[in-house]
């Protein structure tokens, strides 16, 4: 191992970035000889801290937009000057690598970036797609696309009536990433690009899916998708976030956000598991009918609370007054940004409002925090519905019949997931089975994940 390359990519969105990072510390971790960790050019520029870590390097490739700024908001336009630009300077890596005497033995890439794995196979490099959704969410892309093209449309006779991955329940829109129907933004963008993820594995004589997830948490998608030789080997979040105890892996993360509010001495003041933790992810944005309903919910449920709201999150004045007049430090604080890992890991958090972005669910399935999941899009939705009904380790938030979330409902989730009920219990006691099977996937000697790396590191090693 100790002369192999691996040359990881990802677009710069803290969702990707994360689990991406995190492989490279694991492929380090399991003796690859180096590892370069590459973003967009504009998206280097605005990391402020690089994790340090020997055989761990940095570098960028192009999207067509260094400076950061897009002259359109055109989905289709930047997504072909992605593919058009990206491919010509990722290849310029490539070989600029090679050229300084560290050519890439294997290639990773991440969601978006399918025309990454046609510039490694030109090159003859091998490559691996590394998923950073939900393997569910995969599944059903791939069932679908097998049989259908374009959108899942409730109003065309010829789709099925749902979407249906063996040993799982029926998938139907509500269930499904959002990015396949009819009424998203994205999905006329979006979903050439899946298309073109599957068939470019698919034509790959020694195809390679990896996937943050673990063996007994989707099987029933990892079974489905097993003409790609899918690889679990999640779930990829820090080692020490999972063990404290644990010697590797204690090294930061990247953060595209600032964490300018201070909330440590804020969280050790509560006493064990009355707080909810608060976040939406990185990039959505709710309107601030929810956001006042939510607040109200909260506050109204009589339970702590920390709450990050990007200053990208909400400009709104209204509710910001709003929060100046009703929030007092006893009943919550608002923070633009946090180490959610070590948030998630705080004695005092007993349950997570979320939007169910795959990384936050399964930061909150390995730190055995319960959620409430109030999905935005893509495949939040989805993972809301194996939250609730599948692992059973939290409920999903529902709105009225006019679309709009009610303040009453937040509590009424809370109570459902922190009361004494008998659901609450269960869903408890769910969390915490979770998150030992999590440990046990990638922390000990024989876990399936640790196993599954540790052979794909293997066979790495003979290419
Ligand atoms: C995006 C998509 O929206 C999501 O549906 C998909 O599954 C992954 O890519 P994002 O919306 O940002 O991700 O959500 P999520 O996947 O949860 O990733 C957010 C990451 O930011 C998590 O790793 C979380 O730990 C981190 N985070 C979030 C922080 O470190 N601090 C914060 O304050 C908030």
């Amino acid at each position: 191992m100790e002369n192999k390359h691996f040359l990881l990519i990802t677009l710069p969105s803290q969702g990707h970035i994360n689990p991406m990072l995190q492989l490279g510390k694991c492929l380090i971790h399991a003796g690859a000889g180096r590892v370069t960790f590459a973003t967009t050019v504009h998206g280097l520029s605005q990391i402020k801290a690089f994790p340090s870590l020997e055989n761990l390097h940095y570098a960028s490739f192009s999207d067509g937009f260094d400076d950061g700024i897009k002259p359109t908001n055109d989905p289709h336009h930047i997504m072909s000057e992605l593919k058009r630009v990206g491919s010509q300077t990722l290849a310029a890596l490539l070989l600029s690598l090679s050229k300084d005497g560290n050519p890439v033995s294997f290639l990773i890439y991440t969601i978006l970036l399918p025309w990454a794995a046609d510039v490694a196979r030109y090159m003859s490099i091998p490559s691996a797609f590394l998923c950073i959704q939900s393997t569910t969410a995969l599944a059903l892309c791939y069932c679908f696309f097998k049989e259908h093209d374009g959108v899942y449309d409730d109003n065309d006779n010829s789709r099925p009536s749902s979407i249906d991955i063996i040993g799982l329940p029926p998938f139907t829109s509500k269930d499904l990433p959002s990015f396949l129907l009819p009424n998203d933004a994205y999905a006329s963008t979006l979903i050439p690009v899946f298309q073109h993820h599957i068939q470019t594995l698919e034509k790959d004589s020694n195809p390679c899916v990896l996937l943050n997830t673990f063996d007994c948490l989707e099987e029933e998608a990892i079974r489905a998708l097993s003409n790609l030789n899918p690889i679990p080997i999640g779930p990829l979040v820090s080692y020490a976030f999972l063990d404290e105890n644990h010697p590797t892996d204690s090294s930061c993360g990247i953060d595209l956000f600032e964490k300018s509010v201070d909330y440590s001495q804020w969280l050790n003041s509560k006493p064990k598991g009355p707080v909810v933790y608060v976040s939406f992810g990185s990039l959505a944005v709710l309107q601030r009918n929810q956001m006042e309903k939510i607040l109200l919910g909260l506050i109204g449920s009589r339970q702590p609370f920390l709450w990050v709201i990007r200053p990208s999150g909400s400009n709104d004045s209204e509710f910001e007054e709003m929060v100046k007049n009703k929030v007092s430090e006893e009943v919550g604080l608002i923070v633009p940004w946090c180490s959610q890992k070590e948030v998630l890991a705080h004695k005092s958090i007993g349950c997570s409002i979320t939007h169910c972005g795959w990384n936050s669910t399964v930061e909150s399935l390995a730190a055995g925090v319960p959620v409430v999941g109030f999905p935005q899009f893509s495949d939040q939705t989805t993972n809301a519905k194996m939250v609730e009904e599948t692992w059973r380790t939290g409920v999903r938030v529902r709105v009225n019949e006019a679309g709009s979330l009610e303040a009453e409902e937040i509590g009424r989730c809370l109570e459902m997931v922190m009361g004494g009920g008998e659901r609450g219990e269960e869903i408890r006691r769910n969390a915490r089975k979770w998150k030992g099977l999590a440990l046990e996937a990638v922390m000990e000697e024989g876990g399936s994940s640790y196993n599954n790396l540790k052979a794909f590191v293997k066979k790495i090693q003979v290419i």
